[in-house]
Formats: structure tokens, C-alpha cells, sequence
């Protein structure tokens, strides 16, 4: 058994961050969305994993990423030269999957089950193609099923305008070998991919064994800012332990679970956690409320916070309100306001300058 996880695309939801990095690689609690992939991948038992990456992104997620070592697992880069679609992904990793049946994961997905009961059911039952499903208030958003009483899948459509239930395709998937044919027999649709969703129905059309399974718990596709900040809730709130490596002077106070990375100093603040801080960060006389990841070498002075994501090297100084549900992309700066504004809610792009006068 062998797995893929899609890391190429676009990523066009998520700019400005993805304007110079790859959604996969944005962090949730501190840590790059598709390395959760890659660990749940590997707590199924499968090492051997197939990562698609593209030509804008590839080597950002292959730098950081690495060669598999630090999951036990034997990674593999797969270059698709155009984002033109799921099943054309899978077509560009036919060489590295040879006949051998593959689990197919969506870099930016998350989910909270793991992957190994549905997997043993995949094998033992010898399916053609698993697929997992979760009722949704926008199916349109999504791969829709219709489904029987039995399970078994009747009918599949990519972003319906009239969607036949509320039942959407989770983006992971299970696959035996029959799959490459029925890529080979589906058109582009159109808008111009060659959609995973098309090729299993036509698994369904030659009678192959096509069934699903709805998931309990979270599934995050964290594709959009209210989504990622979602995400990080979620991650925080059921897998953050506390963990004190920086410095913490004696006029700050630390309630609840909260990490603070090494060569991080706090200065005078006060953290309500759960809250992560990541390395060599620089905070001084700051709140900083529930839900909050700051990722490593960011410096907050003076500064009010929560339900918020800042990446990397982001400096923000003198913003007295309260800034919420924002998210601050790397090296960003943002600096005083002499006058308090009413609010402030932020999505800022990667290498952004901001100041409030
Ligand atoms: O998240 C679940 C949904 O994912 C399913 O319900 C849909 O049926 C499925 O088509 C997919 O829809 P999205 O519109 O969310 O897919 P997106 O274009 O965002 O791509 C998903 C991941 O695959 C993302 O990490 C980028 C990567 N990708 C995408 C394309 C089109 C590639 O690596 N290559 C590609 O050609």
C-alpha cells in the first residue's frame, strides 16, 4: 500500500499568503497543514508516500518538508507541471504507484478519525475505490454524494448548483489499481481539470465496488482564513501540552495550556492559553488571549491578542485594540496607531507593511 497527498494547486483562496508560499506549508498550531497528512498517513502504517508538488511551490515544500525521515516515512516528489486537476495528479504519479492500491490525500484536509479502520475495510472488502463523506451546510462547495441505505454509493458530481444531498467528498480517498483506467476514460470538465470525482463515477458506471464511509468528528479543508483560524482552534484545543522552553520573566503570567518555544523571551505579558509561541519570538507587555499560534522569530511589544495566527518573522508593535481573528503573514510589520480605531480584523499578505495613522 502506497499513499499520494496532493501538495501542487493553486492555492488561490488562501493569497495573499500563497502569493509566495504553498497552502499546504501554512501552519496550523504551529505546524505546516500537510505534515498532519503525512503523519496520519504514516500512523496507518503506510511509509512509503508520493508528494505532488508543483513548479511555483515544489522546492519550498521539499526544503522544508525533507525526505521522510523525521515522520519514518520514505518520501517521494512528484513534479506535475500543471495544476489540471485530482485524477490528472494521480495520472503523473502512475509511475510511482505501479498496480500497488493507494490511499489519496488532500495536502490542505484535515481530519480528526484515523485513517486505519477504514483502511482495513478497504483491503478486506477488496474494493475498487473508499471514499469518505460528512454532511455539510455548502454542498456546492464541494464533490457531492447520493448514496443508498446500504452505503453503497449511487451517484457522485463535482460543485453541484443543485446538489442531490448535503454529503461531500472528504479529500481522502482509497484506490485499488482499477482506478488508472477509469482516468483514462474521463474528459477534462468544465473548468478544464480532470476531476478525481469523475473518474470514481465511472468506476460506479462499470459496476466496480465504489462505497462509503461518513466520518465522526472534525474534517477541516482548510482552503479559506475562517477555515485555517478553525483549524488552528480545533488542533489547539484537543493536541497543545504545555511546554516551557524560553524565558518567562516574573511580571508575566501564564494560564492554561501554553508552549513557548526555545530563545523565546516574554516580557511583562500575560498569555491565556491555549496558546503556542514558537522560537527565538520577542513579546513584551502583551495579552495574549485563547486560541493564538505565533510562529517562530516574531516580535509582538504592546500588543492585544486572540483567536489569531502570526507566521513567521511578523513584528507587531503599539496596536492597543484587540486584534481577533486575523491572520499575519510572514515578515509582516504593523505599527502604531496614535488614535485607538474601533476594530481591527486582518487577513495581511506575506512581506506587507501597515502602518495605522
Ligand atoms: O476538500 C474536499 C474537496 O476537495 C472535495 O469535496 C472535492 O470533491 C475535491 O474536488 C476537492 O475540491 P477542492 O476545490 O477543494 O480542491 P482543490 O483545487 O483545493 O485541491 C485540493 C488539493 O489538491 C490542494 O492541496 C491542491 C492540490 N492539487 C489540486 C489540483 C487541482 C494538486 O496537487 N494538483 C491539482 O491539479
Amino acid at each position: 500500500m502506497k499513499a499520494i497527498i496532493l501538495s501542487g494547486g493553486k492555492g488561490t483562496r488562501l493569497r495573499p499568503l500563497t502569493y509566495t508560499g504553498a497552502k499546504q506549508l501554512v501552519p496550523v498550531a504551529n505546524k505546516p497543514i500537510l505534515w498532519y497528512g503525512i503523519e496520519a498517513i504514516v500512523a496507518a502504517g503506510i511509509t512509503d508516500i508520493g508528494i505532488i508538488i508543483s513548479p511555483e511551490t515544489g522546492e519550498e515544500v521539499k526544503l522544508k518538508t525533507g525526505d521522510g525521515e523525521r515522520f519514518g516515512a520514505n518520501i517521494t516528489y512528484i513534479l506535475q507541471e500543471k495544476p489540471a486537476g485530482l485524477a490528472h495528479a494521480v495520472k503523473v504519479a502512475r509511475p510511482f504507484l505501479g498496480d500497488d492500491p493507494f490511499v489519496m490525500y488532500l495536502g490542505d484536509n484535515l481530519i480528526q478519525s484515523e485513517l486505519g479502520s477504514f483502511l482495513n475495510d478497504f483491503k478486506e472488502q477488496h474494493m475498487d475505490a473508499l471514499i469518505l463523506l460528512r454532511p455539510v451546510a455548502n454542498p456546492t462547495a464541494f464533490g457531492v454524494a447520493q448514496v443508498d441505505a446500504q452505503g453503497r454509493v449511487l451517484h457522485l458530481v463535482e460543485k453541484p448548483k443543485v446538489p442531490p444531498s448535503n454529503l461531500a467528498l472528504v479529500g481522502i480517498y482509497f484506490f485499488a489499481n482499477t482506478i488508472h483506467d477509469a482516468i483514462d476514460r474521463i474528459r477534462p470538465s468544465a473548468r478544464g481539470e480532470l476531476e478525481i470525482t469523475d473518474a470514481i463515477q465511472d468506476l460506479i458506471n462499470y459496476q466496480k465496488q465504489v462505497e462509503a464511509r461518513r466520518i465522526e468528528g472534525w474534517w477541516l479543508d482548510t482552503g479559506k482564513k475562517d477555515d485555517l483560524l478553525e483549524a488552528n482552534q480545533i488542533i489547539l484545543d484537543t493536541c497543545l501540552q504545555s511546554d516551557m522552553a524560553g524565558e518567562v520573566d516574573a511580571q508575566s503570567q501564564i494560564f492554561g495550556r501554553v508552549r513557548v518555544g526555545s530563545g523565546s523571551r516574554l516580557i511583562n505579558c500575560t498569555v491565556r492559553g491555549p496558546v503556542t509561541i514558537g522560537r527565538d519570538c520577542h513579546l513584551e507587555n502583551c495579552f495574549i488571549g485563547p486560541y493564538s499560534s505565533i510562529a517562530d522569530q516574531v516580535t509582538l511589544v504592546d500588543v492585544d491578542l486572540e483567536h489569531s495566527v502570526i507566521l513567521q518573522g511578523a513584528t507587531v508593535t503599539g496596536i492597543h485594540q484587540r486584534i481577533v481573528d486575523s491572520v499575519i503573514g510572514q515578515r509582516a510589520r504593523l505599527k502604531a496607531a496614535p488614535q485607538r480605531p474601533k476594530a481591527l480584523r486582518f487577513m495581511i499578505g506575506d512581506d506587507s507593511q501597515i502602518e495605522l495613522t
